[in-house]
């Protein structure tokens, strides 16, 4: 009798042992904004990437679980990012890192990544060569060539002289750039350009040299959140709208969660971009849906919160092609085939050749529907469109 007892003690032992063997736990960095003036931002991250955790971690492979550990970079602070991206390495053990609003942070991060092998999956990050930093990194957000250059092109039918406003760092530089190359080549002129710092910025007295050259039109971006209505204010305050000078931009400028703050001053402004919550695809209304229910209803995900969406969808896809067990190069080989053809924003994949998301760029225009204003995609400019500064500039 007792024989047989210490046996089957001994056999729930084993069992029990060899399940916390397969149980595991994959702990995955997350680098956002949690304060200072770009907290907005990061909480569109934030609230994208905890929404896919819960309503998805029961499509993990058996016994394998996921730990976001989350970690605020103050903002647009390179050397606190790669301080808090060292210690995910190498106190937390991480075996991806993710988030990253801002492109000065993914680059400070991205030696890290290729000297540790862990990798990045960039949620936002934008700037035209982050991807190249590292072979350990891929990005699902976009780069700004992807709105501006198109917008540049639709603009120069429309409009024959140009200023562009945007913030002074890569990305800003970059849609600038983009802007100006679709619009110059197509015919238009640019009458002047103004850069406007990322830190503290006062937008007014850059509006005012814009009034004054008074051009047909303006591009604009700037990094999305507060600024973002903080510009459209300074835009309509100063009388440019009734100067007859056209707000147009990337998505940034007229974020989905900050247009309800911009009030009625945002309608009518034209934008390329590739996420809109207005978007009636059904994948993004169940997105749209389950963020309303997850947060409350008075709520609306802008492009960070899906671009966090998306990101947290393919690590979840290289953890279940694996089986729960990361190797980083193999993570990299299955990133690079990633697609989904069911993203919120529509059908998205990587590059393989530059590890950079290709995805659909949409023409909107701001209006009012039931009292709430949205991003109204009213065409598909590109169904699926690379990285064009890369396209442009391959060695042929
Ligand atoms: C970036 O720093 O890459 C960035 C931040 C905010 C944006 C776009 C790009 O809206």
């Amino acid at each position: 009798m007792r024989t047989a007892k210490t046996v089957r003690t001994v056999a729930a032992l084993a069992a029990l042992l060899s399940f916390a063997a397969s149980a595991q736990t994959i702990k995955i960095g997350f680098i956002s904004t949690y304060s200072g003036p770009g907290a907005a931002q990061g909480d569109q991250l934030d609230k994208g990437a905890k929404l896919y955790l819960k309503l998805n971690s029961d499509k993990l492979p058996p016994g394998v679980k996921v730990e976001l550990i989350t970690r605020d970079d103050t903002g647009p602070n390179p050397d606190v990012a790669k301080r808090i991206a060292q210690e995910l390495i190498i106190r937390d053990k991480v075996e991806f890192l993710t988030g990253f609003v801002w492109t000065p942070n993914a680059a400070a991060v991205a030696p890290l990544t290729a000297e540790a092998k862990v990798p990045m999956i960039s949620m936002n990050a934008a700037g035209v060569h982050v991807p190249e930093m590292s072979p350990y990194i891929a990005r699902v957000s976009f780069t700004l060539w992807q709105s501006a250059y198109p917008l540049g092109h639709w603009a120069a039918k429309r409009f024959k002289h140009a200023f562009t406003a945007v913030t002074d760092y890569a990305p800003g530089q970059e849609a600038e750039q983009a802007f100006v190359k679709g619009f110059t080549e197509r015919g238009g002129t640019v009458v002047g350009s103004v850069r406007i710092p990322l830190a503290n910025p006062d937008f007014v007295p850059y509006m005012q040299r814009v009034k004054d050259a008074k051009p047909d039109v303006l591009f604009a971006f700037n990094p999305a959140g507060k600024q973002a209505t903080a510009m459209m204010r300074a835009y309509a305050e100063l009388g440019l709208a009734k100067a007859g000078i056209k707000y147009i931009g990337t998505g940034d400028i007229v974020t989905d969660e900050q247009l309800q703050t911009m009030s009625d001053l945002a309608l009518g402004v034209i934008t390329v971009h590739h996420y809109s919550a207005a978007a009636d695809r059904p994948a993004n209304k169940a997105f749209v849906a389950a963020y309303r229910k997850e947060y409350g209803e008075e709520l609306t995900p802008g492009f960070m919160a899906e671009g966090a969406w998306d990101g947290m969808d393919a690590i979840f896809y290289a953890i279940r092609a694996q089986d729960g067990k990361i190797d980083p190069d193999r993570t990299m080989e299955l990133l690079k085939r990633y697609k989904n053809p069911n993203s919120p924003r529509g059908p998205i994949a990587i590059d393989p050749e530059t590890r950079d998301v290709i995805n659909p760029e949409y023409l909107r225009e701001v209006r009012k529907v039931g009292g709430r204003l949205e991003n109204i995609e009213l065409e598909t400019l590109s169904p699926a469109l690379k990285d064009p500064y890369k396209e442009l500039n391959k060695m042929r």
